[in-house]
Formats: C-alpha cells, sequence, structure tokens
C-alpha cells in the first residue's frame, strides 16, 4: 500500500495534493466555503485549538468541522504541549467528522513558543518523541504533523524527521523555514526535497507558493506530494482550481478584476453574519484586502486608498474604482513586487467573537 492511500481520497488522482494552510482568524468557516466556491483545496485544516489544563473545543473553530459543507476533509490542528490534555482534545475531536489529528509544531508566535508549544517544541526532540508516542497510541484515525525545519537552524531536523517516521505519522505540512526565521527570506526548499526523501509519509511543502506556477516549480524542486498555501489563497482563492490545471497541463484561467470585486462580495456576505459594529466588519475585510491588493495595481494605489478607508460604504466605493474601472483587466498571477501585506504573519487581530 502506498502512504498515499493512507490519506483521504483526493479530489483528482494522480495529481499532487493541495491543502489550504491553516490561518488562525482567516480559515474559518465562511472563508473556506467561500474558497469552496471558487474550487476545493483536497484537504482543508482547521485554526488551532488550544490545548492546556483546562482547555476544552473552542465552539467557533468546531463549527468548521460541525458545520463544513465544502465536501472536502478537514484536519484538526492541536497546538499545546501537555500530554495528557492533547490525548484529551485528540478524544474528543475524534468524534466529530474530521480527516485526521493534526499537531502545531511550526507556530513562530515568541508568546506561542514561549510556552514551548508550536514551534517552541522543536527545540526538545525527546518531548516531541513522548507526545507523538502517545498519540499515537490514542488515534485510531490519522495523525498528521505540521511544522518548520527547525527552531534556531536544522540541527533537529534529522531526528525530528526520524521521530516522524518512528510514530507512523500520515502526513508532514512543512514550511522550509525556522521558527527564528518567522516570515523573513528565503524558503529552504532544498530541507523539504531532504524531508521527502527521508520520511515514509507524504510531504505536504509549504512557504511562499504564490501561483500555480510556483505550485508547480516547488513540486519539481522538491519531488513533495503535494503542496500547502496559505496567504496566496486569500490573495487568489482560484489558486487550488488553477494548480490543477496546471498539473494536468491545461491552460490556466485567468482572473479578472470583475471577477475579484465578485470574490470581495462574498466576503462581504459572509461579515453580515456576524453580529458585530461596522468597525469590526471592516477591519475583517481590510485583512483580506491587504492580500488581495498586491495584485491589483503595481504602484499600490488601491493597497492605500483601502487602508484609508473608515466606514464600510467608504471601502466598497474604493475597491468598486479599482476593480470595476476596467473589469476585464486581468488580476496579476503573482503579487506586485513590494506590496507588503500587513500583517503579513500571524498576528492576533483586533476582531471579532461570531
Ligand atoms: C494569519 C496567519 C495565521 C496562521 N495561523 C496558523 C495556524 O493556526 N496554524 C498553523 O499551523 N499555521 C498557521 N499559520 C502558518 C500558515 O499555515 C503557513 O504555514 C504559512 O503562512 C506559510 O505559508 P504561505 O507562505 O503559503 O502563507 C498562519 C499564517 C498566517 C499568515
Amino acid at each position: 500500500m502506498s502512504p498515499l492511500d493512507r490519506l483521504p481520497p483526493p479530489l483528482c488522482p494522480g495529481l499532487a495534493l493541495t491543502a489550504l494552510a491553516p490561518m488562525q482568524d482567516v480559515t474559518d468557516l465562511f472563508f473556506m466555503q467561500v474558497v469552496a466556491g471558487y474550487g476545493c483545496p483536497d484537504y482543508f485544516f482547521t485554526e488551532y485549538f488550544r490545548v492546556h489544563d483546562t482547555s476544552s473545543l473552542d465552539k467557533k473553530i468546531l463549527r468548521s468541522i460541525t458545520e463544513n459543507t465544502t465536501d472536502r476533509p478537514i484536519f484538526a490542528q492541536m497546538i499545546g504541549e501537555s500530554i495528557p490534555d492533547l490525548v484529551r482534545i485528540a478524544n474528543k475531536l475524534s468524534q466529530y467528522p474530521i480527516a485526521g489529528i493534526d499537531l502545531n509544531m511550526g507556530c513562530p508566535a515568541p508568546r506561542i513558543y514561549r510556552k514551548n508549544v508550536g514551534g517552541g517544541l522543536l527545540r526538545d526532540p525527546e518531548k516531541i518523541n513522548r507526545i507523538l508516542g502517545e498519540l499515537r497510541q490514542a488515534v485510531n484515525g490519522r495523525l498528521s504533523v505540521k511544522m518548520r525545519i527547525g527552531f534556531e537552524d536544522t540541527e533537529n531536523f534529522d531526528r525530528i524527521l526520524d521521530l516522524i517516521n518512528r510514530h507512523d505519522i500520515d502526513l508532514l505540512s512543512l514550511h522550509g523555514r525556522t521558527v527564528k526565521e518567522m516570515y523573513h527570506g528565503a524558503v529552504h526548499y532544498d530541507r523539504i526535497a531532504h524531508a521527502v526523501q527521508r520520511v515514509k509519509c507524504p510531504v505536504l511543502a509549504n512557504g511562499n507558493i504564490t501561483s500555480a506556477a510556483a505550485a508547480v516549480a516547488t513540486l519539481d524542486q522538491t519531488q513533495a506530494a503535494g503542496v500547502m498555501v496559505g496567504r496566496a489563497a486569500i490573495r487568489n482563492p482560484w489558486i487550488f482550481k488553477q494548480i490543477r490545471q496546471q498539473l494536468s497541463g491545461q491552460s490556466v484561467d485567468p482572473v479578472t478584476l470583475g471577477e475579484v470585486r465578485g470574490y470581495i462580495e462574498r466576503l462581504r456576505q459572509t461579515t453580515t453574519a456576524l453580529t458585530v459594529p461596522e468597525r469590526a466588519r471592516v477591519s475583517y475585510l481590510k485583512m483580506y484586502l491587504n492580500y488581495i491588493a498586491q495584485s491589483v495595481d503595481a504602484e499600490g494605489l488601491f493597497l492605500r486608498s483601502m487602508r484609508l478607508a473608515r466606514t464600510e460604504s467608504e471601502l466598497l466605493e474604493v475597491c468598486d474604482r479599482a476593480l470595476l474601472s476596467y473589469p476585464d483587466q486581468l488580476f496579476a498571477p503573482e503579487p506586485y513586487p513590494g506590496l507588503v501585506a500587513r500583517p503579513s504573519s500571524e498576528t492576533v487581530r483586533e476582531l471579532v467573537t461570531h
């Protein structure tokens, strides 16, 4: 049996896998439904469930499992270090319709890694050994890991990859940077290629996969079983369909500015499901627009003017001007150089209880 056979069936057997990367405060139920409207990835991952001695299942995150209407399997991600509590929460999650339990060993936020969870675990292979051993025993279904290539350097990398093998992990999603590199600098795809050779399970390559062409280049370079796409899917939710087109030798459907305006409208409609003040709805939309704006105009005019908008109607007017003046104009497949989304990394947003 191929290790791929242990995963849920992909949308197009024979093509490389795709997954939407988990992104806290972004990849909620609403966003996954919006992405599904433009072409699903093979797999979704939830935002992380925090695990500690008094933790229970976060209701909002749980909805992305219980109300998942995308038809695609979803892995439930946990972040924590207390073994009895990880086992307790994994057992609870296993009662829901999930593709598997995923352990976060990559979060680079200092307030997280200082507690020795997320990316902090990469400093302690012995602890990883115990966590994965206990989880493997407790979880009957799939167990996957999402991690980076190391904490400060890659000294522990091979040891951790060998633990992935020892505990029979079903899927490894690998962001090709260290924790200390956060989101800066080049992604070390050569380290991902190394992991692909060393582990027995399928690997999803992750980090700066910005377009269908970039996905295919990464797959060529790493020989990974698939790609996991994060921020580029916020900018361009068509990316999973485009990757499948590129992989199967079809021409990649371009996206027009008019279609992007439609995408923004779908995001806006999700905010009406949030019973929050206008200010919060505006900041919710701006968070997504930060990424979208990277492909609208090379000068960053849309990026700057949308940041200045204060009310919802001002913001939508800015969108109409930028996107509907020439609706057939193409949305750039890659971000324009020099246009930076803020926040560009995992930052707690001022928002929203829904
Ligand atoms: C806003 C934001 C939130 C994130 N939240 C999580 C998370 O909850 N769990 C996780 O494993 N990774 C999280 N990540 C990391 C992403 O899953 C991914 O590894 C990273 O963004 C690199 O991929 P990309 O270059 O395709 O965005 C987050 C990233 C961003 C930008």
